[in-house]
């Protein structure tokens, strides 16, 4: 099966999974929690869930709630970083706190949190061996908690002079790779690989969430936005922090890079603008530097795949990492 159509296969089983359990009273909180999950999504996080689970174990069912698990969790962190980064649009729709209020998307997001936990404390993958079930639990807390400091990062980012290589690779290790450590973890704890299969799983999702992040970030400059659902040039106007701003500004000329600096943060700036800056800083070749260095992510989180257990399972994530890598969207 191709990775596409195995990607469809296993979204589909996690959204049964997922439309149960996000339901209830009132259900203006539901709808609201419900309404970005409705609205599409990648299902990356369980996807590399079930695959790391799929190395070691069959059932592959026993694994889905935990993958619905850490599905919930991205949306609920996405609900609130829309919230933080003021944005309107994402998977093409509003986002929640536009269509129903930044009251109800705190809640919406708050109530796909604990439904998460709660997921992961009924899972049958778990529930019968209190030290996989204790790891599991820490694992997505800890998760979280790295998560937040990289959301912190990255709304209180330092000046632009001290803004290094390093401080982005650290932040998006925390706000993204996390989250991604996390499925592949659960997913192997879940079917029963050993230590080293753990470290290995923590290494490739570091890496694909580098990877990852900074295609994310290349896009968020010059990503098309009939094709990424997010608005042109989204991340000049908010001010945001990412390496492929910091490569914009060392290959831009004088004029250009003061040009950028002073509509960077600046939601007053005309759309006009911002599509001159989105053109120039295609023109200048960042787009080549960003994807070399995602290409350097991508070959190691390959490598961290060599010492598993040879088979479909490893062949999707092996391909996986590629496709990510190298996505327009
Ligand atoms: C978006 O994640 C947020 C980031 C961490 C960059 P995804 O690109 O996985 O979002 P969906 O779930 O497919 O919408
Ligand atoms: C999203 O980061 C990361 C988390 C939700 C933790 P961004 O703010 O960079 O991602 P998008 O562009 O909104 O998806
Ligand atoms: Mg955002
Ligand atoms: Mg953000």
């Amino acid at each position: 099966m191709s990775l596409e159509a195995e990607m469809k296969r296993v979204a589909s089983l996690v959204d049964g999974y997922i439309k149960e359990s996000v339901k209830g009273y009132p259900a203006i909180l539901y709808d609201a929690s419900y309404h970005l999950l409705a609205a599409g999504g990648k299902r990356l996080r369980p996807f590399i869930l079930l695959k790391f689970h799929s190395i070691y174990s069959a059932d592959e069912s026993a694994a889905l709630p935990a993958a619905a698990a850490v599905e919930l969790v991205h949306n609920f962190t996405l609900i609130h970083d829309d919230i933080m980064d003021n944005d309107e649009l994402r998977r093409g729709v509003p986002t929640v706190h536009k269509r129903f209020g930044e009251a109800m998307a705190i809640l919406a997001g708050d109530v796909l949190f604990a439904k998460a936990f709660r997921l992961i404390s009924e899972s049958q993958a778990f529930r019968g061996d209190p030290s996989k079930l204790g790891a599991a639990v820490s694992e997505l807390a800890g998760s979280l908690v790295t998560v937040c400091e990289g959301q912190a990062l990255d709304l209180n980012p330092p000046r632009l002079e001290d803004f290094t290589e390093k401080f982005y690779f650290d932040m998006i290790h925390r706000k993204t790779s996390a989250l991604f450590e996390a499925s592949a973890v659960l997913g192997c704890v879940a079917g029963g690989g050993g230590p080293d299969a753990v470290t290995k799983a923590r290494e490739y999702a570091d890496h694909l969430g580098a990877a990852f992040q900074l295609v994310d970030d290349l896009l968020g400059i010059a990503g098309d936005s009939s094709v990424t659902g997010k608005p042109v040039g989204g991340d000049i106007v908010q001010g945001k922090r990412t390496l492929p701003l910091l490569i914009a500004l060392k290959l831009a000329d004088r004029g250009w890079s003061e040009t950028i600096l002073a509509t960077w943060g600046s939601r007053k700036a005309s759309q006009e603008t911002v599509d001159k800056i989105v053109k120039y800083i295609k023109e200048i070749g960042v787009e080549a530097q960003v994807r070399k260095l995602a290409s350097e992510h991508l070959e190691q989180a390959l490598r961290s795949l060599e010492s598993f257990p040879k088979g479909a399972a490893v062949d999707s994530l092996f391909e996986l990492a590629n496709v990510l890598t190298l996505r327009r969207m």
